[in-house]
């Protein structure tokens, strides 16, 4: 079959297993000795338990189970996110929310056995390889901070690649000094969007248990992703939930190219998010949401970038926009870790902000006080919450269609990474958020509605004072500005209707950073004058 991804065979790994510290206990251990319980959870998933003669390393995992299981548990395990249940399973298992308790599962390492490098600088051995692709990724040159695949699993597209661009026209919109506002720019890669980093290591954790589809629900970068995951590995089908009317055409229409099926339900993306959960439960589908621990593993990555690209300095501040509030999440393990492993002196703070038509994480955070907790948050608020949301049928409703949920999945682990990160949250107007796009726009990037909500919620700080004008700051352009040409076209139109049609409904009034198409006739002259009137 043809494909293109990357899937990696130990012929090619040996390549990678250098002198220094790096994962010897792994090379050492086979699939199966590592992964006993591939059997079982692929008959869990409806899988055939035999593998396909393309796994040749699964076959007959069932006679290795009771033998090996220390191993697994020792170097790589997930855990229960909260510190009343603390149960474990392994990394062969399957699971987006603990069995026992519900909450969220967390991957978790012994970092004694798999040992790490003692400076971030180690990574940059990795620069001049990067003919091998898992070197050249963004997220699997790290993959000794995210050791729980088998390099031979390892499926990548070469996502990752994303610069962090230091722009000083944006720094002057948010109010911070030259040099000080870098943009880190997540549109660039494959599917246009952060999400591959995350996607590359679910469809990983996918293939190593040996599932043949995955689904997701998705306001369309997530999809545009698995989709793009699937379509170019051949391993798996890909099965995603939208909710009607609910996605930019950029995003869909990379759905549909790349064969996914789609199932387009009457909804919004939280309702989608609730279906998806129960049929991939129902039909032993992977799901590749945000609930996947394995996602968020990759999605650290983006954290580890920006500090390579700022020669290892940890920033102030880290702007992030809030929807699933995966991100968000990730970057925080992603520091927490670091700190633990004294690869970082300090851990930056971190900012997550949520639009305003979708502010479910600001209000329970700054109007209700909703806190970490040491693990133990107040559920009590969020059920009050989501009673009132229901109660009042109220719905996400944001020009920044990738971030319109009411429901966000991550919202313990985002808690939790507030507590580690001394965070803050803000929620910003569309208005807000179109402004500071096209201040991005004209700087140089460009960025999709939602992505821009970290640029203008960094401007919020700066005028409150919460980030100082001498502060270090980085904004996570999380998708790219084709993923939404409406939002972009209305803002910038000279005709009224379209932009009171896709923007006015939204709040926004007025388009100060428009730059507007000038119309002339089809004539010489017409053109000239109207060129040098404009130039
Ligand atoms: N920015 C973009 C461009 C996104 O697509 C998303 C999420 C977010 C921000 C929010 O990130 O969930 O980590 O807080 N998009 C998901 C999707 C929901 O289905 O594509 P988060």
């Amino acid at each position: 079959m043809a494909s293109w991804a990357v899937v990696y065979s130990p012929l090619q790994f040996s390549c990678l297993k250098t002198p220094l510290r790096c994962r010897s206990a792994w090379a050492k251990l086979d699939l199966v000795s590592r992964f006993p319980h591939y059997a079982y959870y692929q008959s869990a998933l409806g899988l055939p338990i035999l593998s396909a003669p393309d796994q040749p390393s699964i076959r007959g995992a069932s006679d290795q189970v009771a033998t090996s299981v220390d191993i697994v548990t020792d170097q790589v395990y997930q855990q229960c996110l909260s510190p009343d249940c603390s149960a474990t399973f392994d990394v062969g298992e399957v699971h987006t929310a603990c069995p026992k308790c519900g909450s969220l599962l967390d991957v978790l390492y012994d970092w004694d056995r798999n040992e790490v490098p003692d400076s971030l600088r180690w990574f940059e051995k990795k620069w001049s390889r990067r003919n091998e692709p898992l070197c050249r990724s963004g997220v699997w040159r790290f993959s000794e901070l995210l050791p729980f695949a088998p390099p031979e699993k390892i499926v990548t597209i070469g996502e990752g690649q994303t610069p962090l661009i230091a722009t000083d026209g944006v720094a002057r919109y948010v109010g911070t000094n030259p040099g000080t506002l870098f943009l880190e720019y997540e549109g660039m890669n494959p599917s246009g969007s952060f999400k591959d980093n995350g996607m590359t290591a679910a469809f990983t954790h996918a293939h190593m248990i040996g599932a043949k589809r995955a689904a997701c629900a998705s306001t369309g970068n997530t999809s545009a992703s698995l989709a793009l995951y699937c379509c170019s590995s051949k391993l798996m089908q890909a099965v995603i939930f939208i909710g009607s009317g609910k996605i930019s055409y950029g995003k869909l229409s990379q759905a549909l190219d790349y064969g996914a099926l789609t199932i387009q339900i009457a909804g919004d993306f939280d309702d989608a998010m609730h279906r998806v959960q129960q049929v991939s439960k129902q039909l032993g589908i992977y799901l590749v949401n945000s609930v996947n621990p394995f996602r968020l593993e990759g999605q650290k990555t983006i954290m580890y970038r920006v500090l390579e690209s700022l020669d290892w300095q940890v920033p102030d501040w880290i702007v992030v926009p809030g929807g699933n509030l995966g991100n968000s999440s990730a970057f925080g393990k992603a520091f927490h870790e670091l700190h633990a492993l004294g690869l970082i002196d300090r851990i930056p703070r971190l900012a997550v902000i949520n639009a305003a038509g979708a502010n479910t994480l600001n209000s329970l955070y700054n109007g209700h006080n909703l806190r970490w907790n040491g693990g133990r948050p107040d559920n009590s608020i969020i059920n009050r919450y989501y009673a009132e949301l229901d109660a009042a049928s109220s719905k996400a409703d944001t020009i920044a269609s990738a971030i319109e949920i009411n429901r966000p999945v991550n919202l313990m682990k985002c808690l939790r990474a507030l507590d580690w990160c001394d965070g803050v949250v803000r929620e910003v107007t569309d208005q807000q958020m179109l402004d500071a796009k096209a201040q991005v726009g004209a700087n140089g990037l460009g960025c999709e509605p939602a992505s821009a909500a970290s640029v203008a919620g960094a401007k919020l700080l700066r005028e409150e004072g919460v980030i100082a004008p001498s502060d270090r700051v980085v904004c996570i352009l999380t998708g790219h500005q084709l993923k939404d040409p409406t939002a972009t076209v209305a803002y910038h139109t000279t005709d009224q209707e379209e932009f009171n049609r896709v923007l006015g409904k939204r709040g926004v009034s007025r388009a100060a950073f428009a730059n507007r198409a000038v119309k002339v006739e089809n004539d010489l002259n017409e053109i000239v004058q109207a060129i040098q009137l404009n130039s």
